[in-house]
């Protein structure tokens, strides 16, 4: 991966990046000013360039102009917009993707290079993703960046943030990318135990179908039980010395969702291996809070099983017995996301006790039909909690619009024959299948926010620091967020 220096000034002639931003009613380009200025001669020469190369200073806008000879020998312009921190996050992107065949350039930064520098360097990081299973063309050729900043050894836990945010968003869009061929239950619990290795003070129990039936985990067997691939329960806890509150994560970790025996027509089945993106999430966020020592204890719950078409599978009509003894009815076998929910979230709230609880879900195609394609849909009882979270998540550069748990169709969830409906097919379904959630949180019902993150989990292009593909959605906002606890 690009490997990214803090240095003082440019040590090497070949590229150098100015900034520039939009200036004027009219807008044109103007120069940010960096806290290394070029020469004079180099800046006389950006500066003619600007109205000719018709800049507007736009984030994510990009121009070369090669000076043959010349230190540098090439210059780009690069519009970084307000010049924020998501300017630079589009800005970082767009110049990772326009560089991509040099193999090492340098960029400047204003004086005040925090915000600068953690989009920056997440542009950078996020827009030269690549999935390498599926994308052709191999690598880019880029592997050194050198930023120029007023003050390396002050700005590099802000480096280090920002790589460990980028590394493990990475993390999450490669599992949630790979083929559902090699990502079983299995597998995924497999992936989660390498990347836990070494750190001490995290730790992780898989439990299997075994232990899921001898605890009594009815959700989760039930979903998993058409599958020649069992399922799994993943639960990785980074438990730092020092940490005041306790946040439990769940995430959704379908790795394969045909329906079931209410089985999808071809189109909305081809993506289903994405319908564990809530898992990726957030056993990404968890091994980036003890990479990064946050002071919280993190315990992140992963249902994981595959949703599939067999004799074994279950069955439209039946009842779940759900881990602490509720029982719902499931009408719908293609509602079986929040079934595997409702387990680890009973088993959380029960068992583990935490002060907030945060589930992550590729829950429902109705967040895309309420919301669009880049917006999960955020539910909460309490409405700070939901104000930090989305604070968080937009300073993050990922987007979520808080939904009402509208009491209009609670009377939905009734049943004849068990505790609970799961899958009414009456109703708002994001806000109906929130409602049922909420059922699970128990004591916990005014300390939860449930995310539905189904529409931003994919992107169908490339689009600022997003990749085609999976987009890692959650891993940086929740770690915006949990940084903010302690
Ligand atoms: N995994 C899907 C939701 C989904 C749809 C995620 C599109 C990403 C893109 C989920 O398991 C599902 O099938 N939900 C049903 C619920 C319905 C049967 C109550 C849906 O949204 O149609
Ligand atoms: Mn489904
Ligand atoms: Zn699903």
């Amino acid at each position: 991966m690009l490997a990214i220096r803090l240095v003082t000034g440019p040590e090497r002639p070949d590229t150098l990046v100015l900034p520039v931003r939009p200036e004027g009613p009219d807008p044109s380009a103007a120069l940010v000013p960096t806290a290394s200025p070029p020469a004079d001669d180099v800046r006389a020469e950006a500066t003619a360039l600007l109205p000719v190369a018709r800049l507007t200073g736009d984030a994510g806008e990009v121009r070369e102009h090669l000076r043959p000879g010349g230190t540098p020998s090439r210059l780009v312009l690069l519009g970084v917009g307000a010049g924020d921190e998501q300017g630079w996050r589009s800005a970082g992107a767009a110049l990772a993707r326009a560089a991509k065949d040099e193999t090492h350039i340098t960029v400047a930064l204003p004086a005040d290079a925090a915000a600068a520098l953690r989009g920056l360097v997440e542009g950078l990081l996020l827009g030269s993703y690549r999935f390498r299973l599926t994308e052709a063309g191999g690598a880019p050729a880029l592997a050194e960046v050198d930023v120029v900043v007023p003050d390396p050894d002050a700005l590099t836990p802000i480096l280090e943030t920002a790589r460990t945010t980028a590394e493990l968003t990475r993390l999450a869009r490669d599992l949630t990318n790979t083929p559902s061929s090699v990502k079983n239950p299995e597998w995924f619990a497999g992936q989660v135990a390498a990347a836990a290795t070494g750190h001490p003070d995290l730790h992780l129990r898989v439990r299997g179908p075994e232990e899921l039936a001898a605890e009594g985990f009815g959700g989760i067997l039930a979903v998993g039980g058409g599958s020649a691939s069992g399922p799994r329960l993943v639960e990785l806890d980074w438990r730092p010395a020092d940490a005041r509150t306790h946040v439990v994560l769940v995430g959704k970790g379908i790795t394969f969702d045909t329906g079931g025996i209410s089985i999808k027509p071809v189109p909305a089945m081809k993506l289903m291996r994405k319908d564990m993106a809530g898992a990726a999430a957030v056993v990404a966020a968890t091994l980036g809070a003890a990479a990064l020592r946050l002071p919280v204890r993190v315990t992140t719950l992963a249902p994981l099983a595959e949703n599939m078409v067999s004799g074994s599978a279950f069955r439209p009509g039946d009842i779940v017995r759900h881990y602490g003894g509720l029982t719902s009815e499931s009408t719908n076998s293609d509602a079986e996301g929040r079934l595997v929910l409702a387990d680890a979230m009973a088993y959380a709230v029960r068992e583990l006790k935490p002060d907030l609880l945060v589930d992550l879900a590729t829950l429902t195609g109705a967040n895309a039909v309420a919301l669009g394609k880049r917006h999960a849909a955020l539910y909460s009882e309490n409405d700070q909690l939901a104000a930090d979270l989305l604070a968080a998540i937009d300073a993050a550069g990922e987007r979520a619009w808080r939904m009402p748990l509208a009491t209009d169709y609670v009377e939905y969830l009734g049943s004849e024959l068990a505790d609970l409906h799961s899958s009414p097919a009456r109703g708002a379904g994001s806000v109906v299948a929130a409602l049922f959630l909420r059922e699970f949180t128990g004591d916990l019902r005014d300390h939860w926010v449930h995310l539905d993150m189904s529409a931003p989990s994919w992107s169908d292009d490339a689009d600022a620091e997003l990749a085609k593909g999976a987009t890692g959605w959650g891993v940086r906002g929740l770690l915006r967020w949990l940084a903010t606890l302690g």
